[in-house]
């Protein structure tokens, strides 16, 4: 099946076969009944439900339809993203081993590697993923993982996966990549060659703002480990979110089309604009890695953008202020536009000096590009930059 058909039909089982609503149902429960033993071990064979920290349909049909999508065998469905990425680094990672990862992630995920994985003695070391050579140097006898996501976050650096997937494997690690930014719309990790694919569905895959949760997807001889790592740490997903996020991602194929699309204008518009002095965005000729962009994304260039000003907390305030529609939030992927401000967000916690290393200055505006007219958003944005003046 296409993907757009398999959006909208894959996870859609329901519970009994008589009164079968069309949309699935909500099943919020606890527990499931069990008539008898041999009933039990059926349902302990996979065949059906008995706790919802074990198994739930709401999240069973919405790893289904993600397998589907990112043409893995299985699918979790965690709380949120960082839930997704701890439950795939335990599985991967023990004390003593060594992950090598991209200088450019999410700084949450930075944090969880130094601070939670640094203190189960995991060592880690960061380079520019987007350099063979770096990585390779970087490698030791213990190292167990490479990590990166699809599109970096908020530099918008695209990678070649296969490049990367093959000097893990020769190594003996696996590849773990990150596709929050991209979704399966844009970037199939896993024919790629990476091993496993966590995302964050909170964001693109929600797409409506209004939830978290997470998902990992791989072979299923990578699923089986992350799910005893899920069933004893509880990073299950509840069947209300793990609902949303299916009812949402029955219209990801048309969301993700029209935020590729806005996107590509205002990083247009944004890189004529005479108060703008960059503009990171991988659709753009300009882009250095526009040429590996083309290639390891499938239809469009993403719905993230970052862009820098001059360094001037109040010419930034300013420009806050005079945005009418484009407004501050601490996320992305949601239908509407947002801003955030990564030196005071999302990289807060990193270190000057490293955060300097990553190219992310205080006048870095990173955007989600949402779902808006664009002439709309085009127009707001360049009223609201002549707060540079
Ligand atoms: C690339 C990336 N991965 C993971 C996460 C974490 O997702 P969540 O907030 O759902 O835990 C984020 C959050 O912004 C992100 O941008």
């Amino acid at each position: 099946m296409s993907r757009q058909t398999d959006l909208l039909h894959k996870g859609s089982r329901t519970a009994g076969k008589h009164d079968a609503p069309e949309i699935e149902p909500i099943y919020l429960t606890n527990a499931f009944n069990v008539s008898d033993l041999d009933e039990l071990d059926f349902v302990y064979g996979g065949g059906g439900f008995a706790y919802n920290r074990t198994s739930n349909p709401n999240r069973s049909n919405l790893g289904e339809l993600i397998s589907a999508l990112e043409h893995g065998d299985d699918t979790l469905i965690t709380n949120c993203g960082m839930s997704a990425i701890s439950t795939a680094l335990f599985a991967a990672l023990k004390a003593g081993d060594h992950i090598v990862s991209d200088r450019t992630l999410y700084g949450e995920t930075i944090d969880l590697i130094n601070r939670i994985l640094g203190k189960m003695n995991v060592e880690a070391d960061y380079c520019d993923f987007t350099k063979p050579e770096e990585i390779r140097a970087a490698l030791r006898p213990n190292t167990k993982v490479l990590y990166t996501e699809t599109e970096s976050n908020p530099m918008m650096c695209v990678y070649d996966l296969d490049m990367i997937a093959e000097i893990a494997h020769s190594a003996g690690a696996v590849l773990i990549v990150d596709n929050t930014f991209t979704t399966s719309c844009l970037v199939r990790p896993l024919d790629h060659g990476a091993d496993a694919v966590v995302s964050s569905l909170t964001k693109f895959a929600n797409g409506h703002g209004d939830t978290l949760a997470g998902s990992v997807t791989g072979s299923a001889e990578f699923i089986k480990e992350a799910y005893e790592v899920q069933q004893w740490i509880g990073t299950t997903a509840d069947p209300f979110s793990s609902w949303l996020i299916l009812r949402s991602m029955r219209t990801l194929d048309m969301r993700m089309a029209r935020h590729c699309s806005n996107a590509m204008k205002v990083a247009e518009a944004l890189e004529r604009d005479p108060h703008v002095t960059k503009v990171l965005y991988p659709g753009l000729k300009s882009c250095p890695q526009h040429g590996l962009a083309s290639r390891m994304m499938e239809n469009g260039y993403g719905g993230m953008l970052s862009f820098f000003v001059p360094e001037d907390r109040a010419g930034i305030n300013e420009f806050m202020h005079r945005l009418k529609y484009v407004r501050y939030a601490m996320t992305l992927g949601g239908p509407r536009t947002t801003i955030s401000h990564p030196v005071t967000s999302s990289h807060y916690d990193v270190p000057e000096e490293e955060r300097l290393k990553m190219g992310i200055t205080s006048g870095m505006i990173r955007m989600s590009v949402g779902l808006e007219d664009p002439d709309d958003l085009v127009a707001d944005l360049t009223e609201a930059l002549k707060a540079f003046d």
